[in-house]
């Protein structure tokens, strides 16, 4: 499980995500159309390797680059190729992890690119605020299960559906730890909270039904019905009422 306690692990945590948010501000800048995804991870790479870290996805389980890049029906994990071509209209989930003085910090956005469709827009929208609801849910006291309660409920007074299949997670040491952090559930279930333990906070959401499928090449995770789907993370550390978004 992810708990920092000592001042200079909460240094070294804050300092793998302040790289991640660097990455992801200077993609979210550099996305337009006519850029490949390749590009989008070769950019992702350089950054993470200039600020004197290690991409903490490249060669995860095999994972075969430093950026996630998931567009429109593709939830996450897409793979950076240097066929696939961003287009007006587009929204690009680009997903990064960072890897310094032994912590990892990981987080992702979406990004809208020219003229999205209005649905578009709101499904990014809905998301984003989603991310912050269950964000603000994790307090101490309070269950893993209000995070995910908190993400569901809005999602789908919204209209949206949210991906069970997949969930945020512990993080530290390793990019992935205990405990899971599913975006549904019933609020006071699942683990208690307390200052300290590190999150990846990170709704999946989905215009139409929430099933979902796995490409052939092994990691692409797609939209079952073909719709849109959005992604919005944050790496966080409780912190009595007042969650430290570490990659704000
Ligand atoms: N943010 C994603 C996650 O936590 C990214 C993992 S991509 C992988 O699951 F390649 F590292 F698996
Ligand atoms: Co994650």
């Amino acid at each position: 499980m992810g708990i920092v306690t000592l001042e200079k692990d909460v240094a070294a945590v804050r300092e793998s995500c302040r790289v991640v948010r660097k990455v992801l501000t200077e993609l979210a800048q550099f996305i337009q159309p006519g850029v490949t995804t390749a590009e989008i991870d070769a950019l992702g790479r350089e950054i993470i390797r200039s600020e004197g870290a290690v991409p903490s996805f490249l060669n995860y389980n095999g994972y075969p680059a430093a950026v996630c890049v998931s567009i429109n029906r593709e939830v996450v994990h897409g793979i950076p190729s240097a066929e696939r071509i961003v287009e007006d209209g587009d929204i690009v989930g680009i997903d990064v992890g960072a890897y310094k003085n032994g912590y990892h910090g990981d987080a992702a956005d979406t990004v809208m690119v020219g003229g999205v469709s209005p649905e578009a827009r709101r499904l990014v929208e809905v998301t984003y605020e989603a991310r912050n609801l269950g964000i603000a849910a994790a307090v101490p006291g309070n269950c893993i299960g209000d995070i995910g309660y908190a993400v569901q409920t809005y999602v789908e007074a919204n209209g949206f559906s949210v991906v069970q299949k997949l969930m945020g997670h512990g993080i530290g040491r390793k990019l992935h730890e205990s405990p899971g952090v599913p975006n549904y559930g019933e609020a006071g279930m699942g683990m208690k909270l307390s200052d300290g333990l590190l999150l990846a906070i990170e709704p999946m959401v989905n215009a139409g039904a929430a099933e979902v499928s796995f490409l052939q090449d092994g990691w692409t995770v797609v939209t079952g019905d073909g719709s849109l789907s959005a992604h919005a993370e944050n790496t966080i550390m409780i912190n009595g009422s007042h969650p430290e978004i570490l990659t704000a």
